[in-house]
């Protein structure tokens, strides 16, 4: 049976532990779209194109599976667009309990808004601390991300933090 899991978030930017969520999720569904997510609860830094191309530059960087896309969601409802993707799953990390507090209420209003069930994998041994915000705020300091993020993501934040 053919089945595509949705993995949204912010990924601003991409970093080993999304990928490593990406990759294990690929080996459970058919098909894993990343889906790049404008949220506006959230001051970006980079733009939502400069986020797509880091990934499509780390998942290359990695040698990942073909079965993963990625794709953008501007704006609108996630569990609105993982039913007009025909979505079996939305995939999404676990790292603290943290993220229970706050990945546990999405989840249930996207199962109530489009059927569609939550699926959590525990992140890596080793992963489980990194977060996007953590990665912006050591880079900003000065401080070594390459045990974080791949070497393209790092190029980006240099540039980026430079300007
Ligand atoms: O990486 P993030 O910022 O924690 O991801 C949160 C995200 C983007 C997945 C969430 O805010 C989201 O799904 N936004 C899309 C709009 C939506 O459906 N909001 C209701 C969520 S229950």
């Amino acid at each position: 049976m053919n089945s595509l899991a949705i993995y949204p978030g912010s990924f601003d930017p991409i970093t080993l532990g999304h990928i490593s969520v990406a990759i294990r999720a690929a080996k459970v569904f058919s098909a894993v779209q990343i889906v790049v997510v404008h949220n506006p609860n959230k001051v970006a830094l980079f733009s939502v194109e400069e986020r797509v191309s880091m990934i499509h530059a780390s998942l290359a960087d990695v040698s990942t599976p073909s079965n993963i896309s990625v794709s953008t969601l501007e704006s609108g409802l996630l569990a609105e667009y993982a039913s007009a993707q025909a979505a079996s799953a939305i995939v999404k990390g676990f790292r603290t309990s943290a993220d229970v507090e706050y990945e546990l209420p999405m989840a249930k209003v996207n199962l109530d808004i489009s059927a569609i069930e939550t699926v959590f994998l525990p992140a890596e041994p080793g992963l489980g601390f990194v977060s996007s915000s953590l990665v912006k705020e050591v880079a900003r300091l000065g401080g070594p991300i390459e045990h974080y993020v791949t070497s393209a993501v790092r190029a980006e934040l240099e540039r980026k933090l430079q300007n």
